[in-house]
């Protein structure tokens, strides 16, 4: 079988390499998953370039240490190279270890959550049931192989950490990625009002009709002034920012008294300039996420809360994404090359049935 490994960090995608290796039979608890489709993220590039590397090793849990972990508590490690990345993806479940229901799951398509070292990258990927969620058949392949991080992103910011009501309203950057445009209609369906910065005007017209109540173009528009207009003066309740950089500077400094601001990416750059009186004059509060933290510090109950409202929201095609193009796996890095270039209107994802 071929899997797509990183095998060193690289900017230029060097490191990415389609490898021939052998299959290897799922442990007694797991499935094996012949892969259909597979996600193209902004995550599987921080895995490419190193982003999460060189973040990891600035915590203080790993000062000084060999090997970083994304948790204090040392139990994840970042994955040495060579790697396997891609976060979710969907496919058909050929075959169950021992101890596995093969009732329950031989014959399913399912759609499954994964990361380096292991990730859906790959023809083969085996997974343990908790990873994957068997599919209603009306459900394409190409929303299964999203529907997972970016919704339940989405969902948990707006949701459960901001708790938007009917009437805030909630800036974001990077206002056309699949993320903020879900978060968009997110506010649709529960009343909150949003406000997404896109870079220029092709991005807001490609995007139309997907983006929020108000659109603010960056590289046209002041955006303090735009964001003042639209608030009556008063600035905004919630920010989300994925863009970092003069982008999370502009953002939070739009912020009204009691703000929150929620950091979720650095597709620009990894740090900004904080004006500490931003945040100090409006007792504001700035704050970062991620999801699979966030995700192992909800009790059981609060996680299958948020799945169920994931479930319900995806059953009525309100967190669709749109795909812009499907690559074959031996041309991975055309696709990771794809995902970054300007302009998309949506998601790119490996296809493994070519
Ligand atoms: N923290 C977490 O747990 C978590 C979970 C999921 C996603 N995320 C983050 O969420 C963000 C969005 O992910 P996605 O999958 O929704 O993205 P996506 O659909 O692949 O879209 C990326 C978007 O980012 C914009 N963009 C790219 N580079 C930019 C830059 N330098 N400055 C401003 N805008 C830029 C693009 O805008 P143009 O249209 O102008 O080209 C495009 O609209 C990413 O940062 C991702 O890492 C974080």
């Amino acid at each position: 079988m071929h899997t797509v490994q990183i095998i060193n960090s690289s900017d230029d995608l060097s490191g990415v390499q389609i490898v021939a290796s052998e299959r290897s039979a799922p442990s007694p608890e797991q499935l094996s998953v012949r892969m259909v489709k597979a996600a193209v993220h902004p995550s599987d590039l921080n895995y490419i370039r190193g982003d999460y590397r060189a973040g990891l090793e600035k915590l203080l849990w790993n000062y000084q240490e060999s090997q970083p972990t994304f948790d204090a508590a040392r139990q994840q490690p970042h994955p040495t190279m060579p790697c396997i990345p891609g976060g979710e993806g969907v496919g058909i479940v050929e075959s169950c270890g021992s101890a596995v229901d093969s009732a329950q799951w031989l014959g399913k398509r399912v759609a499954v959550t994964a990361g380096p070292p292991n990730g859906t990258w790959q023809q083969y990927l085996n997974v343990l049931p908790q990873q994957a969620v068997a599919l209603p058949d009306a459900l394409p392949d190409e929303q299964a192989a999203l529907m997972m991080i970016n919704p339940l992103t989405a969902l948990a910011m707006t949701r459960y950490i901001l708790k938007a009501q009917p009437g805030d309203w909630l800036l974001m950057s990077a206002g056309a990625s699949a993320v903020s445009k879900m978060v968009a209609a997110l506010g649709r369906h529960y009343g909150f009002k949003t406000i997404s910065i896109v870079r220029n005007r092709a991005s807001a017209d490609g995007n139309a009709g997907q983006l929020g109540d108000e659109v603010v173009i960056s590289e046209e528009q002041d955006l303090a002034r735009r964001v003042k207009e639209i608030t009556a003066g008063r600035g905004v309740a919630m920010a989300l920012d994925c863009v970092g950089g003069s982008t999370a500077e502009a953002l939070i400094g739009c912020l009204t008294e009691r703000g929150r601001a929620l950091l979720y990416g650095t597709l620009d750059a990894p740090s900004f300039n904080l004006f500490s009186r931003n945040l100090m004059m409006t007792n504001a509060t700035l704050s970062g996420f991620y999801l699979p933290g966030w995700l192992a510090a909800q009790s059981l109950q609060a996680r299958n809360e948020a799945l169920a409202e994931l479930a319900k929201l995806s059953a009525t095609g309100l967190l669709f994404s749109q795909v812009d193009a499907q690559y074959p796996l031996d041309q991975a890095v055309a696709a990771v090359k794809a995902s970054t270039a300007r302009g998309r209107t949506g998601k790119i994802l490996l296809d493994f049935t070519g």
